[in-house]
């Protein structure tokens, strides 16, 4: 049987070095994981209990395809909470992750063919699904004196449907000021290009806080999800925040796509959202790690990275050690016992000189990773 020339989308290198890290543990070596982008840490307790009580008196059959209106409602709340912005809850649509939302956003903004701006680096998958849906991504090189953000001049003459950045990025962490989203955005309503902002890693900053797009303007959508912040990844929940007049469109599409976002991780989803305090906990984790990082990199000799304002990577140029990323890593796999993430994922032109290296896990772990990096380097200079 024939494939459509659209399946044709690039597997997540990765993945690769997960398997390759997971083999050298089947054989018997001790391994630190930077490569991963998730945390370690599970869904909060209250989640978990929540979810218990519901098994027992709730059937958790379908949910209408917008999602449980009490989730959609405590969503409105926290835009409220943490930008003071007055949501109206009949704008917010929970859905299979923010994965899920990809989905629903492309299929109802673009047509085949229409041309979307994402930025490089960038998370992988933006171009991937817009690929399999026919349309075409256009990656726009980004460049470290903007943070490796977009800037408003690299839409002049693309002929772009759409614009879609995240702050914080992954793999860079950087985000957008206040500032440069509102000119981004403004550009891209000029150009007549709708814009979409991932904003997964929010609640996941460490000096500034990170901007929702809400606060510029309504005419955006804003993505979200509980994988991150919320640390549920494999619970496949997120949310999208659409214009009124777009509600009934994305509603008609989730419907027949996915019906609904899993019950179960719902009812979890909206007890996590009262869980401050262990969410806290785990961002002063992050925070640790990400400060002996900002130390312990340079002095292992990784000395050009990105300014890293939130979500939990580093992502470091290693144009002066290698100009290629992927032996590079399985280099580093092989002599130093970490697993790190060649840039090849993020952007296919310049992957190939730059390393992501995650601080998601426990502080234990990051120490003794670092430590390995620093004896790794110093034998290879
Ligand atoms: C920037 C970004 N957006 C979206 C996702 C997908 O997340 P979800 O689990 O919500 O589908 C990821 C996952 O790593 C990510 O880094």
């Amino acid at each position: 049987m024939r494939n459509s020339s659209r399946s044709k989308v690039d597997p997540f290198i990765v993945m690769d070095v997960m398997e390759a890290a997971r083999k050298a543990e089947e054989a018997g070596r001790h391994i630190i994981h930077m490569e991963v982008g998730q945390p370690s840490t599970g869904a909060p307790e209250a989640a978990r209990r929540a979810l218990a009580a519901a098994l027992e008196t709730d059937s958790l059959g379908y949910t209408v395809a917008l999602g449980l209106p009490t989730l959609r409602k405590r969503i409105a709340q926290l835009y409220g909470e943490w930008y003071n912005v007055d949501l109206n809850p009949e704008r917010v649509v929970i859905t299979p992750g923010s994965s899920g939302a990809f989905i629903l956003s492309f299929t109802a903004l673009f047509d085949s063919g229409d041309r979307v701006g994402i930025g490089a680096p960038g998370y992988p998958s933006y171009r991937q699904i817009l690929s399999a849906l026919g349309m075409v991504p256009v990656d726009i090189e980004t460049a470290p004196e903007n943070r490796l953000q977009p800037v408003a001049a690299d839409l002049r003459g693309q002929n772009l449907a759409g614009l879609m950045v995240a702050s914080p990025a992954n793999p860079t962490g950087t985000m957008l000021s206040k500032p440069a989203l509102a000119s981004l955005m403004e550009a891209a309503a000029e150009a007549g290009a709708s814009f979409i902002s991932d904003e997964i890693y929010h609640g996941l900053e460490y000096e500034a806080k990170a901007v929702t797009a809400l606060e510029i303007s309504d005419e955006a959508y804003v993505i979200n999800s509980f994988s991150k912040y919320f640390s549920m990844t494999g619970w496949r929940v997120g949310w999208m925040v659409v214009p009124e007049d777009h509600v009934r469109t994305i509603e008609r599409i989730a419907q027949n796509m996915f019906i609904c976002a899993p019950h179960a991780s719902q009812v979890a989803a909206l007890a996590a959202m009262d869980c401050t305090e262990e969410l806290q906990g785990n961002l002063a984790v992050y925070a640790k790690n990400r400060q002996l990082m900002l130390d312990g990199l340079p002095k292992a000799g990784f000395t050009k990275i990105a300014p890293p304002d939130g979500a939990f990577y580093v992502y470091a140029d290693v144009s002066d050690l290698t100009q290629d990323s992927r032996a590079f890593a399985a280099e580093i796999l092989e002599k130093a016992g970490v697993a790190v993430t060649p840039g090849l994922d993020f952007d296919p032109k310049r992957g190939a000189t730059t390393l992501r290296f995650s601080y998601a896990r426990s502080t234990t772990d990051i120490e003794e990773g670092l430590a390995r990096l620093a004896r790794f380097m110093a034998v290879r200079a």
